[in-house]
């Protein structure tokens, strides 16, 4: 919750509060890696080491879609954002993935994250995002076999 609440600007309203990610792992589909300043995962139930980013899945049957990636801004542009879509790719090949999704709002320099590792936009939504200030904004959806 730390990464979370520092690593969303507001305006976008895409953070989740605690209690909706409670009961998003509560789920046996849902799926949280989170790392430290280094990109080395911290293992569930450590309490001792400073996260520095997470990314939270869902998966059904052989798809996976990643909810949430989020680095503190203080560890921005050093690879941590790379190291959790690895892991990621690296847990997901062992639930038995073969393609993830996921979905960003257009203009999100995380498209810089997705492209590097071969996400292909596959869909639009026009104006599905609403801002705090009631602007609306396109979505973006991508997809990877993996
Ligand atoms: C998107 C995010 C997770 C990237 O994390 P990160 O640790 O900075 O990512 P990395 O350092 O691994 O960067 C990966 C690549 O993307 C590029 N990149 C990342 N953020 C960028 C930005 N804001 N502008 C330009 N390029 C960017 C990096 O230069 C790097 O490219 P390279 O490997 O060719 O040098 C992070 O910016 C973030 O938490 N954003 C806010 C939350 C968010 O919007 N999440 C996505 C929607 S859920």
């Amino acid at each position: 919750m730390a990464v979370m609440e520092a690593a969303f600007d507001p305006a976008y309203g895409e953070a989740w509060n605690r209690r909706q990610v409670a009961d998003a792992l509560a789920m046996p589909n849902t799926h949280a890696l989170v790392v430290d300043a280094e990109g080395e995962v911290i293992p569930d139930g450590t309490v001792t080491a400073a996260p520095a980013g997470f990314v939270l899945t869902r998966h059904v049957l052989d798809e996976e879609e990643l909810l949430l990636i989020a680095v503190t801004p203080g560890a921005r542009l050093r690879g941590v954002g790379t190291a959790l879509i690895a892991h990621l790719f690296d847990v997901a090949r062992t639930r038995g993935i073969t393609r993830i999704f996921l979905e960003m709002r257009r203009g999100n320099p995380a498209i810089q994250l997705y492209s590097k590792f071969g996400f292909e936009p596959i869909g639009e939504r026009r104006n599905y995002y609403r801002m705090a200030n009631g602007e609306r904004i396109d979505a973006i959806t991508f997809a990877r076999t993996i």
